[in-house]
């Protein structure tokens, strides 16, 4: 629904792109994401926490990895989809 009405990875990538160094901005955001888990009353199922977590990590990760000044990313790119096992394919 995100990516129909909003913009899709693409466009959330280009928001984030080209910052260059961040310090620990990225691990701060990541922190926010695990603790507003907590903040929402998610449940605290191991492995619904580890999947979510895990999640998040690859997509920080995924934002760092457009983080260089001058960085173009590439259009039509697909909304990542996770689950249980991880990224689907
Ligand atoms: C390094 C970690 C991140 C930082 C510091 C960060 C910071 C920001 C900032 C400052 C904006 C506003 C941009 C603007 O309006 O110009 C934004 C928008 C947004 N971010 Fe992040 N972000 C981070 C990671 C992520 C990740 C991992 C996701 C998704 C999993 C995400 C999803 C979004 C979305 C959906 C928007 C709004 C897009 C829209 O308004 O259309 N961000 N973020």
């Amino acid at each position: 629904m995100f990516s129909t009405t909003c913009g899709d990875e693409s466009h959330v990538l280009t928001l984030h792109c080209g910052n260059g160094e961040m310090g620990d901005l990225p691990e701060r955001f990541y922190d926010c994401f695990v603790a507003a888990l907590d903040d929402a009353s998610l449940p605290d199922d191991p492995a619904f926490r580890a999947a979510m977590q895990a999640y998040m990590r690859w997509a920080v990760d995924n934002v760092m990895a457009y983080s260089a000044i001058g960085t173009v990313v590439p259009d039509g790119l697909p909304t990542p989809r996770w689950d249980w096992d991880g990224l689907k394919t």
